[in-house]
């Protein structure tokens, strides 16, 4: 339990002055700092004195983090920044307090536009939708995807509430006006996930360890693969000594718009050129092609580029993953996760992103140092398409063959965004490659983990193909014995 100050609420300033110093102090120092009193009168001059008055008893802890941030106590008394500029003057007692307004970034806004503008431009704002764009998310509790926020919604708050697709649209979305977000009394507030409240510190933000609670684990473990790369470990022996953190290389310049040239999940949108040059090599599929590539962007990727057999290799995982359907074209799901979502960028944004990305390296590297790094991590999203794709194949070819069923209600079948709700043990393996190895093997090639691209990724990706393989053997093996036994 908090040890609350012995303060009956009294209407004299001065009595309210010495609770919050003391408290400041742990009791310790005397009221009579001068520093302090400063920091008081500065509080004590503004319209929520009382609130502060009241809460440094009911929420102590909020007020001490307040009156540490630079909002509580800012270099010139007038820019002071009470409770109420962001919870309102509604709530004024101890019975009415479901008044108070909870803060979104439209209230930060007023007072720091750059940074709102940059973030609802950026790929953490929509983290909310992105998360209700899967398949996986529809079957689960609300206490996991919803109030509460105890697993999937636990991170994603930290997007906007209330985005929704425009099926007409393309890659537009539209905001429903805050109806979503009126459903949720807490977590609209996005911006305390790296300044966490009430402190609101920048210097907090400024820490890796900040990124640490979402960006880590089992399908996107950016903390550990940092931890263990050598930037990582530079800044860990000397925080100072100006190595390289998350922020260096993805908020550079204290920009608040997020986004990477390949994404979470290590895709691209294939061009019209890629398409094209497929037909070539699989003439059988023009038609389809030829049609898929009318409606693609246009261009080139710097660095490694698309050849037919990864176009082809990717065509595969994309269809298992419902994004194409069985005659290669673009489905629903395609436009909500890679457009609307933004989880597969064209070639122009890519391009951009790389050679930004590029230009931050080239402040310590030398720039062909850094091509070589590019063209190797690249190269490595080729080779686990291409390991990937074989086992999809493989697991296409039971259904195909009628050895699976497509279970009840199931779209699509092998569908990789069903997670771990597949059924078999052989798709199991494939959500395994899907989330965790396929993620691990790009991923750790980008943060320069070496431990984590080989060992915690291509090393078991490629076990789980060759055991998809013997497990495809097996079951076909068992289905003819099946078939001749006359028992399905
Ligand atoms: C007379 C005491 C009192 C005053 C004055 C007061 N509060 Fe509160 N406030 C409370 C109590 C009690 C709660 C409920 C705390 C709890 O549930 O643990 C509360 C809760 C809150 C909450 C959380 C609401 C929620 O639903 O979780 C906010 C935000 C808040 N107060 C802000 C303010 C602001 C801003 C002011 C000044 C405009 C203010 N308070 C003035 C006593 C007070
Ligand atoms: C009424 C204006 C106002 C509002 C509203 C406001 N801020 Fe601030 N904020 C300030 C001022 C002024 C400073 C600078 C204080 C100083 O440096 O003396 C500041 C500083 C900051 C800092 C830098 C702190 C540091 O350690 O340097 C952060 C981060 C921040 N605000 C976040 C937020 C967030 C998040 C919200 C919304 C939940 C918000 N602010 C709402 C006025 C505001
Ligand atoms: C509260 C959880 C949370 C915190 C804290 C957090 N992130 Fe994120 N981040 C996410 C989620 C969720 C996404 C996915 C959003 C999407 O793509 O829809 C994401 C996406 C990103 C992306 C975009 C990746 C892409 O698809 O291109 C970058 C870069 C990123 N975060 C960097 C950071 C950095 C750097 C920090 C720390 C300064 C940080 N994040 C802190 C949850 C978080
Ligand atoms: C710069 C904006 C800002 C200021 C100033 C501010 N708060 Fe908050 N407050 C927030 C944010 C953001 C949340 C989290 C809201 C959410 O979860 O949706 C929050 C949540 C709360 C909560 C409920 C959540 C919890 O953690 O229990 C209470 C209580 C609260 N604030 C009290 C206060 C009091 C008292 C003050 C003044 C000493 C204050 N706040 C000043 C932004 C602010
Ligand atoms: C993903 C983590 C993250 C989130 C979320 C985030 N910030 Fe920041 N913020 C940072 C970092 C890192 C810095 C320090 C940038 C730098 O080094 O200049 C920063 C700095 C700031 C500053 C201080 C600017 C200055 O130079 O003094 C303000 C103000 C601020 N952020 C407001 C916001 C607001 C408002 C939001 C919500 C729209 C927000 N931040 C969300 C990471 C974040
Ligand atoms: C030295 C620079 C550097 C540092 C430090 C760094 N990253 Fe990255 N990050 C990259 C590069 C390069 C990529 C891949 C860019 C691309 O897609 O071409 C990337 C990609 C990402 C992505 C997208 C998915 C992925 O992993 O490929 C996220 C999210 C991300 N980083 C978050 C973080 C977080 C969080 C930290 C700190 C724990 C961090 N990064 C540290 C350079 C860095
Ligand atoms: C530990 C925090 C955390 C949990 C729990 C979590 N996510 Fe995420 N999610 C993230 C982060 C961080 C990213 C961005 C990683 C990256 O870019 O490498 C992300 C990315 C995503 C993306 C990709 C967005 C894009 O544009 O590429 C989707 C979709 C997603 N998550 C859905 C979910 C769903 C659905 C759940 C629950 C079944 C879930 N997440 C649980 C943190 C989390
Ligand atoms: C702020 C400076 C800084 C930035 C920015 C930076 N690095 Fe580094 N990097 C270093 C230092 C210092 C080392 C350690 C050099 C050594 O091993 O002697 C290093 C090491 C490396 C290594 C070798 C790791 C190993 O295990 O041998 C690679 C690869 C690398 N960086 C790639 C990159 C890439 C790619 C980027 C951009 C995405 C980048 N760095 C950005 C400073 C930086």
């Amino acid at each position: 339990m908090l040890r609350r100050p012995m303060l009956t609420f009294v209407a004299s300033i001065a009595a309210v002055s010495f609770a919050v110093v003391s408290l400041l102090q742990g009791g310790t120092a005397s009221a009579q700092d001068p520093d302090d009193k400063k920091k008081f009168e500065v509080t004590a001059k503004h319209a929520d004195q009382e609130c502060v008055g009241c809460h440094i008893q009911v929420t102590p802890g909020i007020v001490k983090d307040h009156m540490a941030g630079k909002m509580g106590s800012p270099t010139n008394a007038k820019d002071y920044v009470g409770c109420d500029a962001c919870h309102g003057t509604e709530h004024k007692t101890k019975d009415d307090y479901k008044q108070a307004r909870m803060p979104t970034p439209q209230t930060c806004n007023k007072c720091h536009k750059d940074q709102v503008g940059q973030y609802k431009a950026g790929k953490h704002n929509l983290a909310w939708f992105a998360m209700k764009s899967q398949q996986a998310w529809h079957a689960q509790p609300a206490s996991i995807v919803k109030q509460g926020y105890r697993g999937c919604s636990g991170c994603h708050k930290i997007g906007e509430k209330g985005l929704q697709g425009k099926l007409s649209g393309f890659d537009k979305v539209t905001h429903d006006g805050g109806k979503e977000a009126a459903e949720y009394r807490y977590g609209n507030a996005q911006c305390d996930a790296c300044h966490t409240r009430h402190a609101f510190s920048k210097a907090e933000a400024q820490n890796p360890r900040a990124c640490a609670n979402c960006h880590m684990g089992f399908d996107h473990p950016q903390w550990e693969m940092y931890v263990s790369s050598k930037h990582g470990i530079n800044w860990m022996i000397n925080p100072d000594s100006g190595a390289p953190t998350c922020q260096t290389c993805h908020m550079n310049g204290g920009n608040h718009e997020v986004r990477t040239p390949w994404g979470f999940l290590g895709l691209r949108l294939p061009t019209k050129e890629n398409v094209l040059a497929l037909i070539k090599v699989a003439p059988s599929l023009k038609d389809n092609l030829t049609k898929l590539a009318a409606g693609l962007p246009s261009g080139n990727y710097v660095d490694v580029d698309d050849d037919p057999q990864w176009t082809l290799d990717r065509a595969m995982i994309l269809q298992a993953a419902g994004l194409l359907d069985d005659n290669l074209q673009l489905t629903a799901r395609a436009v909500e996760v890679a457009l609307q979502a933004q989880a597969a960028r064209g070639p122009e944004q890519f391009n951009a992103e790389r050679n930004r990305m590029k230009q931050i390296c080239n402040n310590c590297h030398s720039k062909d140092y850094v091509k070589d790094f590019f063209m190797a991590s690249d190269d490595i999203i080729k080779q686990v398409d291409n390991r990937f794709a074989v086992a999809v194949k493989a697991v296409q070819g039971l259904y195909k063959d009628g050895i699976i069923q497509k279970p009840k209600g199931w779209q699509y079948g092998p569908d990789l965004l069903q997670y771990y709700d597949a059924k078999t043990g052989i798709e199991l393996e494939l959500f395994w490659i899907t989330l965790e190895y396929k993620q691990r093997a790009f991923q750790g090639a980008f943060h320069a983990s070496n431990d984590y691209m080989h060992w915690y990724g291509w090393s078991p990706l490629n076990r789980a193909v060759n055991q998809i393989l013997e497990e495809e053997k097996r079951m076909r093996k068992e289905h003819a014995m099946g078939q001749k036994l006359g028992v399905h």
